[in-house]
């Protein structure tokens, strides 16, 4: 059965479409799994877009409306990458819908992936109860990570396990929060620590993912890592430096150990 990922956060522009969609496109095409993404920011919908879907026919509008069945509201990118497009939606829909929906197609992939509205009320909740493990995404200042501890302090009231954190948008700047800082404040760990990269802005322009658009950049190697860590699988990371950090088992960076430990815990936990 196929494991439904949740990417929130309670603050836009942070990077949760981004993250869906470029963590979405490495597990499909580098891992080989059956992906889907699919738009559950039913305010602002826009992921279909970033994969050029401009004015799908039918949507997350509908099968939440009941007025479509989900499998016809799921275009076929590829193979393996699968999207669930979104329209706006100016009813009020339970927060339990998407979870019963979702039971129809679970079969049907490996990994779901929910790209989560910002907004607190119930469309979030909607992600929440339909996930198995969320992702929060966090940016390194004080404003977001603000919001971050209202996300975390969310999921656990709505009993959703975190699976961790990703830090996006990382400038490698004095004036940002660490990741200790996050980690310690939060009290999550940290899997992914994303670089602020300009290259994600003309692979957007391109309408591809930056794996495929720049795969040797660090943000693309991080988006593998996080991809074989939530799979439970190994990834072996081809670079240089990397290899002889993991011939002589020294100096890893605390996201590194975080992720082997959430990739153990997964596997278990997965079955
Ligand atoms: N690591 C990154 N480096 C550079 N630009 C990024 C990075 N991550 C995201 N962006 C850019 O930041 C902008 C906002 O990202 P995105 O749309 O994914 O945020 P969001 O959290 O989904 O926002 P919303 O809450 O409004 O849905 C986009 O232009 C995206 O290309
Ligand atoms: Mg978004």
């Amino acid at each position: 059965m196929g494991k439904v990922i949740g990417i929130i956060s309670i603050k836009g522009g942070v990077g949760k479409t981004t993250t869906t969609l470029n963590l979405g496109a490495v597990i499909a095409h580098e891992f080989g799994k059956k992906v889907l993404v699919a738009d559950a920011n039913y305010s602002a919908p826009n992921l279909g877009l970033h994969l050029g879907i401009v004015d799908p026919k039918t949507t997350m509008h509908h099968v939440l409306l009941k007025s479509a069945d989900i499998k016809d509201a799921i275009y076929e990118h590829d193979d393996n990458l699968h999207v669930l497009p979104g329209s706006l939606i100016n009813k009020r829909v339970s927060p339990h819908i998407l979870k019963e929906k979702l039971k129809d197609i679970k079969d049907d992939y490996d990994i779901i992936l929910l790209d989560s509205s910002p907004t607190l009320n119930d469309e979030i909740l909607s992600t929440m109860i339909a996930s198995d493990k969320l992702l929060v995404v966090t940016t390194p200042d004080y404003p977001t990570l603000s919001t971050t501890l209202r996300a975390v302090k969310l999921a656990k009231q709505k009993k959703t396990p975190i699976a961790g954190l990703i830090m996006n948008k990382v400038k490698k700047k004095k004036f940002e929060l660490t990741l200790d800082d996050i980690e310690e404040t939060a009290d999550v760990p940290v899997l992914a620590v994303l670089p602020d990269d300009v290259k994600m802005l003309e692979a957007l322009s391109e309408t591809k993912h930056i794996a495929e658009h720049s795969p040797k950049r660090e943000i693309a190697y991080e988006y593998r890592h996080l991809g074989s860590c939530l799979l439970g699988e190994d990834y072996k990371d081809p670079r240089f430096r990397k290899k002889m950090r993991s011939l002589f088992k020294r100096d890893f960076p605390k996201h590194e150990v975080n992720r082997l430990q959430a990739r153990d815990n997964l596997k278990a936990n997965w079955g």
